[in-house]
């Protein structure tokens, strides 16, 4: 799916929040429970840390911070959104969906509320759907919500995919806006490499191993993400009329250092343009995106006007890209 955004009502973000647990797991800790090191760690994904939730923190509890930081800065109180979306593996339960808990929390009591599983895809999965809802008149005022606690299923015993995620949440608000936010999207998935990255017995397909943990083929993982992130990124500027060139900050999902490196060079990307916390935070799955993008805010780079370009990939297999200029 790629469109320009050259038809409907005109959307950007408006407000912008992000919220990490506040237990740091250094790769040293992690080292004392698995037969891994910091050197390894480091050598190969560029992580040095991340954050675990604590038991009593389910992903609402580390979401809402972040929603009441993205509502306080669009000027807007919880009543004021009539759209909830949250992307998530990891939602707090199969129902009620977090998407009906935080809108509950929040007071937006007349909001459709509900949760998007699109892998650590997913927060580029929620930013189109609630951008073609405002564009088309649907809703007025989204929340767009991105988190995930992969802790809670990670095998503990696993080296190879225990040292990789955190656990984080980031959300935006999307208002229709007097001039041109979002640009354009492209979405995509491939479900005949699900395999690769699955959490099989977490559904209603039964297996015989009850073990309900992440299991994940490293290297294909590490193929597809270094194409699609390419690919993607290069396909919605083109729908754009744009390029590479054009682009002020790159926020590619934060998988691994090894993978944006890739990314960067092949797009060609200057570095002091490429958005990374991946040291800071491993891979958050749907909270990466929003989670870089709050950084970005925070080092001063999301100036009025900056052409932003943000590209992630995940389970599914799946990928998207966003393009949008940032209006404040
Ligand atoms: N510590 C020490 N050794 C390890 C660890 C670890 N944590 N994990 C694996 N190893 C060992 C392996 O057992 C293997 O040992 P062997 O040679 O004796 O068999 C050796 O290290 C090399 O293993 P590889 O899997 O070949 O290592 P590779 O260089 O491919 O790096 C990695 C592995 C980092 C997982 C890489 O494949 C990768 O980044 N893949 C992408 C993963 C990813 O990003 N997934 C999520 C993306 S989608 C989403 O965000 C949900």
């Amino acid at each position: 799916m790629i469109g320009a955004t050259k038809a409907g009502l005109d959307v950007s973000i408006t407000g912008l929040g992000s919220r990490v647990p506040d237990r740091v797991i250094t790769n040293d800790e992690l080292s004392q429970w698995v037969d891994t090191s910091d050197e390894w760690i480091v050598e190969r994904t560029g992580i040095r840390e991340r954050r675990f939730a604590d038991k009593s923190e389910a992903l609402s509890d580390v979401a809402m911070p972040a929603c009441k930081d993205a509502l306080a800065q669009a000027g807007l109180e919880g009543k004021d959104i009539d759209l909830l979306i949250v992307a998530t593996v990891t939602p707090d339960m199969s129902f009620p969906s977090t998407g009906a808990i935080l809108a509950d929390k929040l007071g937006a009591r007349d909001a459709a509320a509900y949760d998007l599983s699109a892998g650590c895809t997913g927060f580029m999965y929620a930013l189109a759907q609630a951008y073609g809802m405002l564009a088309g008149g649907l809703a007025k005022r989204a929340l767009v919500v991105g988190g995930d606690l992969l802790s809670r299923i990670l095998d503990f015993e696993d080296r190879s995919t225990l040292v990789l995620f955190g656990d984080g949440a980031g959300a935006v608000v999307l208002e229709v806006v007097p001039e041109q936010g979002f640009l354009g999207f492209e979405l995509g998935a491939d479900g005949g490499g699900g395999a690769s990255l699955w959490l099989p017995g977490s559904g209603s397909r039964l297996f015989d191993d009850p073990d309900r943990y992440v299991k994940m083929n490293g290297r294909e993982v590490f193929k597809f993400a270094t194409r699609v992130l390419v690919q993607s990124a290069e396909a919605v500027l083109a729908r754009c009329g744009l390029t590479i060139d054009d682009v002020d900050v790159y926020v590619p999902h934060q998988a691994n250092v090894r993978i944006i490196d890739h990314a960067t060079k092949r797009l060609g990307v200057p570095s002091e343009k490429v958005v990374v916390n991946v040291d800071r935070y491993g891979n958050t799955s749907s909270g990466s995106i929003p989670l870089a993008l709050a950084d970005a805010a925070i080092d001063g780079r999301l100036e009025a006007g900056k052409l932003v370009l943000m590209t992630g990939m995940g389970a599914g297999l799946t990928w998207g890209s966003a393009l949008m200029r940032w209006t404040r």
